[in-house]
């Protein structure tokens, strides 16, 4: 049932909030300021190495977990699609740990990475949406998102999920490790309970974004860029694009800009940076001086002190409350999926069901 709304996809869009409030709840307590207790059949202590995979939207949710993992706990995190992940040989240690995200549970590759891991003797985690599905049957521990049911093809309440499920763990992690103190993970978690209300702001900006994929829909082209969480973010931007407007789209790290996607850069392939104010926005203003100078057009995506500190002309900013770092690529998700669900709108296709896909690849 979509409710009042055109289309699963806005429904699903829209209930982010809530349900990334029930998926927090469901690994820290908000009360406490502390994770809650959770039987993992490894310790975050004793492995040297965590293995995530996955494919696709739910495989960039990882992307952005290895950067939480590596950051808050200090520990390494392997990364690979599932399809290069049960191919490639890689060593593995039965010592260590393996995660593997699936909205489905049931996709093929990623299935195939987990019985792989199995087999190397590692402990296994599925982090799924379906509780029933065949990956949390088959793996040591369930840790779930609780999404509900995801009807639209394109994923977006599963991947907000999916990332709180990884920032909680990696707070754990942290923890667990020393490398955060009782403190830091009390203010980590603190910070981590605001997401529901800033994603709550972030829907109202849909107004503008509407305006916006008005004008988007008129373009072939658009490149994506971040740094940073906001790397995989613009992986993730471009990916819900193609997918569902068909309009090509890539994401790049801002850095690599100078090392080929520049050539590209005209006025007629807009440019959408996702740059919140941290640590390395200037370098991404940098990127941006780069890609006006050549007469490209630039959407930026940012927060209100971000907005205050590019010094660059844009076709249209959208400014986003000031979050902290930690949930940022939770509240950078939705102007995205907000942009290419409504650029899908005004092109006319199938949003709910896009050619050419599946909701669940369930073969190889
Ligand atoms: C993109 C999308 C796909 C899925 C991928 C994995 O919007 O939905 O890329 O993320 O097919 O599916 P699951 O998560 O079911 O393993």
């Amino acid at each position: 049932d979509k409710g009042n709304r055109r289309h699963f996809m806005e429904k699903e869009i829209h209930e982010q909030p809530e349900m990334i409030s029930h998926t927090l709840a469901h690994y820290v307590d908000f009360v406490g300021g502390v994770s809650k207790p959770l039987d993992l059949p490894f310790d975050f202590a004793k492995i040297d190495r965590l293995a995530i995979s996955a494919c696709g939207t739910a495989y960039l949710a990882g992307l952005i977990g290895k950067y939480w993992f590596e950051r808050y706990a200090r520990l390494p995190v392997d990364i690979d699609v599932a399809s290069e992940f049960r191919y490639r040989e890689m060593p593995l240690s039965n010592k260590d740990a393996a995660f593997f995200i699936s909205q489905s549970g049931e996709t093929a590759d990623t299935l195939a990475s987990l019985r792989y891991c199995r087999k190397a003797g590692m402990k296994i985690g599925a982090i799924v949406n379906v509780r029933e599905s065949t990956m949390a049957r088959e793996s040591d521990v369930v840790l779930p998102t609780l999404a509900g049911p995801e009807i639209g093809v394109a994923s977006t309440k599963a991947f907000t999920c999916q990332l709180s499920v990884l920032a909680t763990l990696a707070v754990r992690a942290g923890a667990a490790r020393g490398t955060i103190s009782l403190e830091q993970e009390k203010t980590l978690v603190r910070e981590l309970s605001e997401a529901p209300r800033f994603a709550n702001q972030v829907l109202k900006l849909e107004d503008q974004i509407e305006k916006l994929a008005r004008e988007l829909s008129r373009y072939k082209h658009v490149l994506y860029l971040g740094r940073d969480t906001n790397f995989p973010l613009a992986m993730e931007g471009a990916l819900k694009l193609k997918e569902i407007s068909y309009i090509h789209a890539e994401g790049y790290a801002a850095g690599e800009l100078k090392h080929g996607p520049i050539a590209l850069i005209d006025e007629n392939m807009p440019v959408i940076v996702i740059a919140p104010h941290d640590r390395i926005f200037e370098k991404t203003v940098s990127n941006m001086q780069e890609v006006a100078a050549r007469g490209g057009k630039i959407i930026l995506i940012t927060d209100q002190r971000g907005a205050a500190h590019a010094t660059v002309e844009t076709m249209e900013t959208i400014v986003l409350p000031d979050v902290p770092e930690i949930i940022s690529p939770i509240i950078y998700a939705l102007p995205i999926q907000m942009l290419a669900y409504f650029t899908a709108v005004f092109m006319g296709t199938d949003v709910d069901q896009p050619r050419n896909l599946a909701k669940s690849v369930t073969v190889e």
